[in-house]
């Protein structure tokens, strides 16, 4: 568990989520998802259930090269990040992640923190040897977050969103661990 202060002083904890999140975990995605249309998911459409979630987190926990980092205010999920590595072995090295917030917290300190925390984890483990990501390329927030840790932009994927029939573009991003 780590303890981190945000710009208008409050305290957040982040720890790695346990199978005994995942009421919490699904709770908070169902509100973040209304709440941004930089997600892949939109008001609604986050159906995962309990149960399921509760798969996701305990396999997240056994498999080495995945991280599921919660930000809770008392015992509330605020933000998650989640990181996926490869399954196989060439491609175990690497893998992708998201990260959100709740829309109160936004401009605090959260997301930077929540990445800092997934580049510390990969160091740490010596077996991530990249991160990347995709981010919608109108995302300036998040984009400035990512560029500030050292991410830089490899490419750009187009038409990678679809939101009522308007097509948007994502840049693939990345951050090479040495
Ligand atoms: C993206 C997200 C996770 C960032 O988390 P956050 O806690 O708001 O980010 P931080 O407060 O750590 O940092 C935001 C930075 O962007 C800057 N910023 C804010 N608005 C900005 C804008 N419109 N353009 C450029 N930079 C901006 C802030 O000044 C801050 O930079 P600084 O630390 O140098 O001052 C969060 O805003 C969020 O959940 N957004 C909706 C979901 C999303 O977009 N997820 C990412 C998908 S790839």
């Amino acid at each position: 568990m780590k303890t981190i202060h945000l710009k208008n002083g409050q305290t957040v904890f982040l720890r790695e989520a346990i199978k005994g999140d995942a009421l919490e975990l699904v709770t908070y995605l169902q509100k973040v998802s209304a709440e941004s249309d930089f997600l892949t998911f939109g008001p609604g459409e986050f159906s995962t259930s309990v149960s399921e979630e509760e798969e996701i987190l305990e396999e997240s926990h056994i498999a080495k090269n995945r991280f599921m980092l919660l930000a809770l205010v008392e015992n509330t999920v605020i933000g998650c990040l989640h990181f996926t590595g490869g399954s196989r072995k060439r491609i175990q090295h690497t893998g992708e992640f998201g990260v959100s917030a709740l829309r109160e917290y936004w401009n605090q300190g959260i997301g930077t923190a929540m990445v800092q925390e997934l580049i510390q984890w990969a160091k740490d483990l010596n077996v991530i040897r990249k991160i990347k990501l995709r981010v919608r390329s109108d995302n300036s927030r998040a984009i400035r977050v990512y560029e500030k840790l050292g991410f830089v932009q490899e490419g750009l994927i187009t038409r990678e969103f679809l939101i009522q029939g308007v097509f948007y573009d994502c840049f693939y991003m990345g951050l090479c661990i040495d």
